[in-house]
């Protein structure tokens, strides 16, 4: 019972004192261009008119060979969408527009530093650079169709064209976010089964030139400790030419990719042409237990769900200038940055950097100089801007027609502020709700077509189909003002084929649970459960208030409590972990971590930041606690479950509630007295925080 318990002091708690708020409407102005804003579509995407009605988003994309069935169940719930189609990834992101658009730009890469140019990749210098390097992948890496490749990569250009490389020759690409640790990388190369390795030699983030090439050492040699040989590391340079790395070349396994691509010039490489239902890539992403899930996303389903939802909830035409300000190395950045806008023939922008860095303003420069028209970020950015700088969008000349939000429940004063103050009153809000395993949008108002609401997300987008049910399985209706596990009642294009290597986990984590017949083959049967509480309006808007498992949502990115204790019990002094999330004005949640220590042990203050670091070692910085608690033990039920919920309490500033339960309810107030002493602590580590 003690998942539901820490669920009770997550978001939900904070969200449902939130009243209804109005309604804001589109502008006639947004209506007049919008790509979508014809009611039927609701008709067309019904669930009398499912499957077929995703040929819609299908006939966006160009095909090597029409699909015979469009939605395979007979593995259930392992859909298979438009089976018997052959496609390729890259040829639609790339090859089909050099007809009418190759002297376009395709990214605009932006460098942290501001006196380092803007460079705009033309959708032709695209496709020369993703042949060339695809070339080197072939013949030098020696990788084909199927197999797996690890990428460790920043936000630079060669992030996507390595992705599209990969998925010209139908190498399934699988890219862990740069900011994450080696030994992060190495899980996921062990994971995946990669032998080769592409990372780069540094970049810059906050003003600094990190050195990224020492992350692929620990991540090879860990890996090779765990059973996974990694023969080359291919490294890009953030100079090209230049080594801006002081870790030194491993011989015979580490490569510089410009050495390499001399031999390389001038290559063409035809897209192979893959299955519809071919792994296209693996994100892996954080759940209840230690080990991070990859989430194996489809080639022909996963490309058309997220050109769909681009064209018509991110509104792209051609002509935009779109930003989206996530990471190439979470989901978002792969569906809305590089796969959606680029098979619209969009100039998508990559932002190297910090967008409060050097100063507030930052951002909005980016915006006015590449006169970018379409915004994406999540509230925990909208935040930090916030709070640095308030009035500054006011002194740039930009102008916004849309924006997104994503990643977490967006607090309705801080939505006002994004659509008062960064869309100048003149753009929409999308509040997209979607997740790693979902590629796409699940719900969001048709931006030219619904109101929006400061704090909803809105009705599922065309095709997509939620229900709510409460524990026991019954539907939790429109406006019961109760909150019940949002799930989707039907398959979609975007949604992840299976966990890589575990169609167990796969079935038990998002299906067993509303499964109405295991032997089922109908996808009636198969309710997918998000692991979201959420509530449902009169207006059949949807109001997302968190997760209901052990998940901590930290500045929009899930963070499994379970790796985080893991992780801190590598410490030796450590007896015991708890993790707890508390509320953090700017990155939402923040973990909280409680430790015990085995006998013989004292805390220091030195101890806590040995815990905290090892957290930082082994999953990256994002998992940085808010305190390290060193307490003398940890609360108990009588069966011996830690009770998480109490240390919430504590950490939170909230009531504990009952404590007579417990098998030691005396160190409820042992912990309490500690909390006292670390206030002043407290505040100190959180100005640290907030400089990361
Ligand atoms: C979890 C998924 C998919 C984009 C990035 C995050 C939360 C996501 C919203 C939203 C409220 C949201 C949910 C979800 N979430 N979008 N618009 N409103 N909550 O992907 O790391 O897989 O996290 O983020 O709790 O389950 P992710």
């Amino acid at each position: 019972m003690e998942k539901k318990e820490v669920a009770k002091t997550s978001e939900a708690e904070i969200a449902v004192h939130w009243k209804e708020e109005d309604l804001y409407y589109p502008s006639t102005k947004f209506i007049a261009q919008a790509n979508l804003t014809d009611e039927s579509v609701y008709d067309r995407f019904s669930l009398e008119n499912f499957p077929e009605c995703f040929k819609e988003y299908a006939d966006l994309l160009d095909w090597y060979k029409y699909w015979d069935t469009t939605l395979d169940t007979s593995d259930a719930p392992c859909w298979k969408w438009f089976v018997g189609g052959k496609i390729n990834a890259c040829y639609n992101c790339v090859d089909r527009h050099l007809e009418k658009n190759k002297n376009k730009t395709a990214i605009h890469w932006v460098p942290e530093l501001e006196n380092e140019r803007i460079q705009h990749l033309t959708y032709q210098e695209l496709y020369v650079r993703v042949n060339e390097f695809a070339a080197l992948l072939q013949d030098f890496a020696g990788l084909k169709a199927g197999d797996r490749v690890t990428l460790h990569l920043p936000m630079v250009a060669e992030l996507p064209i390595t992705m599209l490389a990969c998925a010209r020759l139908g190498i399934i690409h699988s890219e862990v976010f740069g900011g994450f640790s080696g030994n992060s990388c190495a899980d996921r190369i062990v994971d995946s089964g990669s032998n080769v390795l592409i990372t780069i030699d540094g970049y810059y983030r906050g003003g600094k030139l990190l050195d990224h090439k020492a992350n692929a050492d620990i991540a090879v040699e860990k890996a090779e400790k765990d059973g996974q040989t990694v023969d080359k590391v291919l490294i890009w340079q953030r100079y090209p030419g230049k080594n801006s790395s002081p870790t030194p070349m491993v011989d015979g396994r580490d490569y510089f990719v410009n050495d390499l691509l001399k031999d390389y010039r001038g290559k063409r490489i035809d897209p192979v042409p893959m299955p519809a239902d071919a792994p296209l890539f693996l994100m892996y992403t954080s759940g209840t237990t230690g080990k991070p899930k990859g989430c194996q996303h489809s080639t022909g389903g996963y490309l058309a769900y997220v050109t769909g939802t681009s064209k018509y909830i991110q509104d792209i035409h051609p002509e935009d200038v779109y930003w989206c300000m996530a990471d190439i190395g979470w989901i978002t950045g792969h569906s809305y940055i590089v796969y959606g806008p680029l098979a619209l023939c969009a100039s998508s922008v990559i932002f190297e950097g910090v967008p409060t860095y050097p100063d507030p303003g930052r951002a909005w420069r980016i915006a006015e100089e590449l006169d970018v028209n379409i915004f994406h970020t999540a509230p925990t950015a909208i935040r930090a801007l916030r709070k640095v700088g308030p009035d500054e969008p006011a002194k740039y000349n930009y102008h916004f027609k849309h924006m997104t939000t994503v990643g977490e429940p967006i607090e309705p004063e801080v939505w006002k502020w994004y659509y008062n103050v960064v869309g100048k009153g003149e753009a929409v809000i999308v509040d997209t709700w979607w997740q790693t395993e979902n590629g796409g949008f699940l719900c969001s108002t048709v931006p030219g077509m619904k109101a929006m609401k400061p704090g909803s997300a809105g009705p599922g987008v065309p095709g997509i189909h939620p229900i709510i049910y409460d524990d026991d399985g019954n539907v939790v209706p429109a406006g019961a003002r109760k909150a019940g596990n949002i799930c989707i009642q039907n398959p979609w294009p975007g949604q992840f084929q299976t966990i890589w290597g575990d169609r167990d986990r796969f079935v038990s984590t998002y299906f067993a649970r509303y499964c109405k017949n295991e032997k089922s083959k109908d996808w009636r049967d198969w309710p997918y459960l998000a692991g979201d509480a959420a509530m449902l309006a009169d207006d059949g808007y949807y109001r997302i208030l968190g997760r209901i498992d052990d998940v901590i949502n930290v500045s929009g990115h899930r963070l499994g409590t379970k790796e985080l204790e893991s992780a801190s019990l590598d410490v030796i002094e450590v007896a015991e972990a708890a993790v707890v999330p508390v509320a953090d004005e700017i990155r939402g949640m923040v973990p909280d971590l409680y430790v015990s220590l085995k006998p013989g042990y004292d805390p220091s203050p030195e101890l806590a930041a040995k815990i905290s670091q090892s957290l930082c070692d082994s999953i990256g910085k994002i998992a940085r606690p808010r305190k390290v608690w060193i307490v003398p033990d940890m609360p108990k039920t009588r069966s011996g479950k830690i009770m998480r919920r109490i240390l919430a309490a504590i950490s939170n500033n909230k009531d504990v509630g009952d404590t007579m339960t417990l098998a030691n309810p005396d160190i409820v107030d042992d912990i309490k007295k500690i909390s006292q002493d670390m206030i002043e602590e407290l505040k100190e580590s959180k100005k640290a925080l907030m400089k990361e």
